[in-house]
């Protein structure tokens, strides 16, 4: 092995063309594929920023030619040469017209056989990959999510610096509060027994940091949440968070669409249109069964209740009779691809999501098959049809509850699967929009109590104020949700700046007033010296990337992201540890098998 010498890089791989050419220039960094070809050897050279052809012949110094034969995958090396124009050019690469004439050759690392051949168009298994995550993060397509994810990042700071923003720290080590998710946990071995929790999310913090006088804040800061993982979600992530004094939810939007346009502008050079759709709660989960609405498609949901005012089929009259409603969705001209055993599949899907079935209409050339137009007068039948311009080739899909939410998320999901089975998404589109005008609680069955639907310091609007104590599921929230293709990329609110109202709000919330001392003791009192007023908001990072760059989960945008255990496979964490480490902290284990 040798040693860098009085070699230096002078030009990244990927930075070349042929322009250059003619150029003297060092490159460095590892062989992704060497090709001996007897009297020629051809080598691809990757660094951080792309892929080079290196190539030796027999004019080539001997020693140089000498050490290019061993040149194997993933070797580290330096290389100085002259750049020339390619007699073979490819587009397989952005270098692919020329290639380094090498004089001087440096081999600063050998390496062993990689357990998996780093090149993109391989199938790998995921274990794999992530115990190796250093090797799979070499692969191009792993890679440059990373190297993008840092000018994402770049551009947003530049924005909130523009914008008059201070980034700050917050504490990483903080006390636990109640709400929300699971906390992840630390113990003090200072204070025995006592822990910290790590942050949800900034949240106090920068509230209290509105009351410290910093007027506008910022953080790309870490948040950890015990819950379950899914595609768009890790135990561990990053929020880019900001919170902005004497400002109303119309000022927050519109710097934040302002944030968008600069990114996707200059990520993408695409130009996105604003102000973005602000569709109230009650709309979203009407008109497409989800708060995070992917508008790319119609297949929207409607409100077929009237249709069935006094109907003689039992289980819609049923619901009706509770107070209850129907909803449908058109799926047009899909009869002939959704045959009975797909219908069955969704309404699985709407059964998981707490519909008790799905009612179908299937209108093909051949006729009609239905699961309940036989129980309908003719008048109730032609009323559907109209209601839902059902013509042949179409398939009606209905779910009836007493509650509309619950019938309408059954139906929204049946939406989706349709869409993503029968390729009803554009993957071109970015359609992002505010949804506004949640509700300010949710009733939780588990819990028997009203909970804060953002947080507990959310503002309720001006004109609920009356009824935060006596009618709870009638309040809305001054709080906005940034979604983007049916992703929820961010959310924010108001907040509660008047000691008094945020005192009812604990009470709505069950806290008894020890309860509310004792977890928000601190914040409370902040506010009795004077508040602005204030909101913000935050996005989830990972989230935001994944979309920007339409990969399907974030962890294809997180150098080390967690699995599904919440273990992270290339370290090996979470681990146990010793008993002194244990003893130390005052810990004793109790495990059940
Ligand atoms: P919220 O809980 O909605 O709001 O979180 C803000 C955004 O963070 C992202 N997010 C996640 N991303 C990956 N993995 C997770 N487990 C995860 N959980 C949330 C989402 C979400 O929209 N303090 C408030 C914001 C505020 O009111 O200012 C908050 O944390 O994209």
């Amino acid at each position: 092995m040798e040693t860098l010498g009085s070699l230096r890089r002078t030009r990244y791989c990927g930075e070349v063309s042929l322009a250059d050419a003619g150029q003297e220039m060092t490159v460095c960094g590892s062989v992704a594929r060497a090709r001996d070809k007897g009297g020629i050897i051809f080598a691809d050279l990757r660094d951080t920023t792309g892929i080079l052809q290196l190539v030796f012949d027999e004019d080539t110094p001997k020693d140089v030619f000498a050490k290019a034969e061993s040149l194997r995958s993933e070797y580290v090396v330096i290389c100085r040469g002259k750049l020339r124009e390619r007699a073979a050019k490819t587009d397989k690469i952005a270098t692919g017209d020329v290639e380094l004439y090498v004089t001087e050759l440096r081999i600063l690392s050998e390496a062993q056989t990689t357990p998996f051949e780093l090149r993109d168009e391989i199938n790998v298994n995921d274990d794999l990959r992530l115990r190796y995550r250093y090797l799979d993060l070499r692969r191009p397509s792993m890679h440059e999510p990373i190297v993008l994810r840092s000018k994402i990042m770049q551009i947003i700071r530049n924005y909130f610096c523009d914008n008059h923003f201070t980034e700050i720290e917050t504490p990483t080590l903080i006390k636990s509060t109640p709400e929300g998710a699971r906390d992840y946990l630390v113990p003090s071995r200072v204070q025995p027994g006592h822990f910290y929790a790590l942050p949800q999310s900034p949240q106090l913090y920068k509230q209290i940091l509105m009351l410290s006088g910093f007027d506008r804040y910022f953080q790309i800061a870490r948040c950890y949440r015990d819950e379950d993982l899914r595609a768009d979600r890790q135990p561990e992530f990053t929020q880019v968070d900001e919170e902005m004094s004497f400002v109303s939810e119309d000022d927050i939007m519109t710097l934040n669409e302002g944030l968008i346009k600069r990114l996707w502008k200059e990520m993408l050079d695409v130009d996105v249109q604003t102000p973005f759709v602000r569709m109230p709660w009650n709309e979203a989960m009407g008109r497409f069964g989800s708060d995070k609405p992917d508008t790319r498609f119609g297949l929207e949901i409607q409100d077929v209740t009237e249709v069935f005012k006094g109907t003689e089929f039992k289980p819609f009259a049923a619901v009706l009779e509770a107070g209850g409603s129907i909803r449908a969705i058109n799926a047009k001209g899909l009869a002939d691809k959704l045959t009975r055993k797909n219908i069955d599949k969704l309404g699985d899907i709407a059964k998981t999501y707490g519909a008790k079935g799905l009612a179908y209409s299937r209108l093909t050339a051949e006729g009609t098959t239905s699961s309940f137009e036989k129980f309908l007068s003719d008048a109730e039948k032609s009323a559907l049809y109209a209601a839902l311009n059902a013509e042949t080739g179409d398939v009606l899909l209905l779910v009836s509850d007493n509650d509309w939410v619950k019938a309408c998320t059954a139906l929204g999901q049946v939406r989706l699967d349709i869409a993503r089975k029968h390729g009803l998404i554009d993957p071109d589109k970015f359609n992002f929009l505010w949804v506004v005008d949640f509700p300010l609680f949710e009733y939780s069955e588990q819990e028997n109590r009203w909970m804060a639907m953002h947080h507990p310091f959310t503002l309720p609007k001006a004109e609920d104020l009356d009824k935060v104590e006596s009618d709870p599921g009638a309040c809305h929230a001054v709080a906005y949700d940034i979604v983007l293709n049916g992703v929820e990329m961010g959310g924010g609110s108001m907040r509660i700046n008047d000691p008094a109202l945020q005192d009812r709000m604990f009470r709505a919330l069950g806290f008894t007033e020890e309860k509310a001392r004792e977890s928000f003791g601190f914040l409370m009192d902040a506010y009795k010296f004077g508040a602005p007023p204030h909101g913000g908001m935050a996005y989830g990072l990972d989230r935001m990337v994944m979309l920007m760059l339409k990969k399907d989960s974030i962890r294809d945008v997180i150098a080390f992201p967690k699995v599904q255990n919440a273990g992270e496979p290339m370290s090996g964490a979470p681990d146990v540890v010793d008993e002194k480490q244990l003893s130390d902290l005052s810990i004793a284990l109790t495990l059940k098998d």
